[in-house]
């Protein structure tokens, strides 16, 4: 059994993942570069397991239970040292990754395997920072990690079936399903909800619908949980135009974005993270 996991990046998605993974028994060592994104991160989660609290999910003493199994350190080679496994969740860049991936290589026992949480990067290009690519794979979550049932695992050029088996068991292990796809943009998750939620910024470019109405009737009339303008806030602008700038590469042209997400974040307007975005928070 896989029990000790590290979490490389303490964001809104590291951390979910960490307090994911720690809900489901495992011992996490959650790292990050500073102290300031530290706490963030473990904020995140108190509040996070409040809300399982409340709505009657948890009992407190579970809620520490699962704090007490996450140890945060500052330190990477102290974040490698005696895992099973390694999933990083640092921001979407290829040389960043490539960088940590390399030093992960040179810190974690030879057994150790590498995931990566990227929702658009080639699973493949990071492995090959390794000098283990059969060991590096995709570990795709989804935000809110401790709520969202699914994990997608992306399978590289060189990922080995056994450690398919086991990025397909742990999850198991803390009650997700698992769907496995194979390297290419976008994976099956981003390119949907890319090819969906543009779609949806054109048609209200168009003035088809005001951004509620196109909201309302998707979530009403095609009963998604979220409207696509308000998902894009809550994935993030910044996010989307970087995941459909990689997939217009892909595909093509109907990936283009559209103007309106691009000014909205020369603007500085990301969506919920910035407090702005088709919708004031
Ligand atoms: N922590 C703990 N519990 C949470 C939570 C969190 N962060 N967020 C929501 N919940 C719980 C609530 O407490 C509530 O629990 P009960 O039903 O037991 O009371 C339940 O989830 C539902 O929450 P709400 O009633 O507040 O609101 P909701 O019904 O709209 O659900 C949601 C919230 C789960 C986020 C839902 O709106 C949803 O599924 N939205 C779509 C999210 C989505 O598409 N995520 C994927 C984005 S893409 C991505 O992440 C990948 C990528 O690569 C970009």
């Amino acid at each position: 059994m896989t029990q000790k996991i590290s979490v490389i990046g303490a964001g809104l998605m590291g951390s979910g993942i960490a307090q994911a993974l720690a809900m489901g028994s495992k011992s996490v060592k959650l790292y990050d570069i500073s102290q300031d994104a530290m706490d963030k991160g473990m904020a995140m989660i108190r509040k996070s397991l409040s809300r399982f609290v409340r709505a009657g999910h948890i009992t407190e003493d579970q809620s520490g239970a699962t704090l007490e199994r996450i140890q945060a350190t500052l330190n990477l080679q102290d974040a490698c040292r005696d895992v099973d496994l390694i999933v990083e969740a640092i921001p979407e860049n290829m040389e960043l990754k490539q960088k940590v991936f390399a030093e992960m290589d040179q810190y974690a026992a030879a057994h150790t395997v590498f995931a990566t949480n990227t929702s658009e990067l080639s699973v493949t290009a990071i492995a090959s920072a390794t000098k283990r690519p059969e060991k590096v794979i995709g570990m795709h979550w989804f935000n809110p990690a401790p709520v969202m049932k699914l994990i997608e695992i992306v399978r590289g050029t060189d990922t080995s079936q056994k450690t398919v088996d086991l990025i397909r068991r742990v999850s198991e292990e803390i009650g997700k399903e698992t769907v496995l796809v194979e390297d290419r943009q976008g994976f099956v998750t981003s390119r949907a909800l890319a090819a969906h939620i543009l779609e949806c910024m054109r048609i209200y470019e168009e003035g088809v619908a005001s951004k509620e109405d196109i909201d309302k009737a998707i979530r009403l009339g095609l009963n998604y949980p979220m409207g696509p303008l308000e998902l894009a806030d809550y994935v993030g602008l910044d996010t989307l135009l970087f995941a459909s700038e990689g997939m217009v590469e892909a595909y093509g042209d109907r990936f283009r974005p559209p103007q309106i997400l691009r000014k909205l974040v020369e603007a500085g307007h990301f969506g919920i993270k910035t407090g702005k975005g088709f919708y004031d928070y």
